[in-house]
């Protein structure tokens, strides 16, 4: 059985980026393997929440994972700031991460452009922790979108730096994961770049039909192909992005011919991606909004999550304090 480990920032609600990049595939590995899953809140903590969001944000993100179809019994649910193991490795693995090399991290540098008042040292080492958040389950694979590749990259170094200086073989080096293909990324309903929850370019599992229908028929196209079979413009693309991620593959056909014959009509694609989205995302949002209430429930199972995700990461800890010359008495 293999061991899986993943989190999402609580920064928001979740979008259709985090479903299809991350939950979803969450959902799909929980029957087969030893699946731990997080609400990543210490890594929220770069942009300075005010409290009560922060806290709003952790119950939001539990329970639309619950209410997308995790099954708390069959995988560790947990919330990372409930595991002081995770803080504690933090500080080790630290020892052994360069300025240089987390200076050149891809999401370091994108932060010190749009957050340039902000430029805190939690931001630099932002991909420690996420290695230790990782490392700390010992596992073989890794959900989770696009965006993220550079992070596992740098996870697989931390590895095999500290197996190396140590000459154990303690860490396995994790690959990123989506389930059966590439990993994705999901565009932004603005024509540029990904969805993100701070872009105002999102569809959220908990928007409702008439929501998600005035985003999607809002998004951005242009006049159409003027020549059969041409190239698609990327705002084009990122639509047929979503249609493929969202529909059967018949209606992916019938668009895309559609599209090759110049026939397409954009109105019609829009209409078709915004009812397979609400397809997928309105059972989700009743569950969530069913169980956001219930908050004894979320306790409980936050409770036993730390419980169990805490097992796990104290028996890395043990051992790599150990290697490191701790415990010697
Ligand atoms: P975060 O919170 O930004 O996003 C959570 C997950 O959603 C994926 N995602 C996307 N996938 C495809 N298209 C998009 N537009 C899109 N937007 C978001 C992300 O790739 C991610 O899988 N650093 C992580 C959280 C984290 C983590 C970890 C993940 C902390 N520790 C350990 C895995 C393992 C992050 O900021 O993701």
């Amino acid at each position: 059985m293999e061991t899986v480990v993943s989190g999402i920032r609580p920064t928001g609600n979740l979008h259709l980026g985090n479903y299809f990049g991350a939950l979803r595939n969450f959902i799909k590995m929980q029957n087969e393997n030893r699946c731990f899953f997080f609400v990543a809140d210490l890594h929220s903590l770069t942009t300075h929440p005010k409290p009560d969001d922060l806290a709003g944000n952790v119950k939001q993100i539990l329970s639309e994972y619950i209410a997308s179809g995790l099954d708390p019994e069959k995988v560790t649910l947990f919330i990372q700031s409930d595991v002081p193991e995770i803080s504690e490795m933090y500080v080790l693995l630290n020892m052994l991460a360069y300025v240089g090399e987390l200076e050149r991290t891809v999401s370091f540098k994108d932060k010190v452009r749009k957050q340039q008042n902000n430029v805190n040292a939690g931001l630099l080492t932002y991909p420690v922790l996420m290695a230790v958040d990782i490392l700390i389950h010992r596992p073989g694979k890794v959900p989770v979108g696009k965006d993220q590749e550079q992070h596992l990259e740098m996870t697989r170094i931390y590895a095999r730096r500290f197996n190396n200086l140590y000459g154990v073989k303690l860490f396995p080096e994790p690959d990123a994961y989506n389930f059966g293909n590439d990993l994705i990324k999901i565009p932004g309903l603005d024509g540029a770049g990904k969805m993100g929850k701070s872009e105002n370019n999102g569809i959220f599992l908990i928007d409702d039909e008439q929501t998600i229908t005035k985003k999607v028929m809002r998004a951005l196209t242009d006049s159409g192909p003027v020549a059969p079979n041409t190239e698609m413009p990327e705002v084009i693309r990122n639509l047929f992005t979503l249609l493929k991620v969202v529909s059967s593959p018949d209606t992916v056909q019938y668009f895309t011919d559609k599209y090759n014959s110049c026939q397409i009509r954009y109105g019609e694609l829009k209409k078709q991606i915004a009812e397979d989205i609400c397809k997928i995302t309105l059972p989700i949002r009743r569950q969530i909004i069913d169980i956001r209430e219930n908050t004894e429930y979320l306790n409980k199972i936050a409770k036993l999550g730390a419980e169990k995700a805490r097992e796990s990461a104290s028996k890395t800890l043990y051992e790599v304090k150990k290697i490191i010359g701790f415990n010697r008495f």
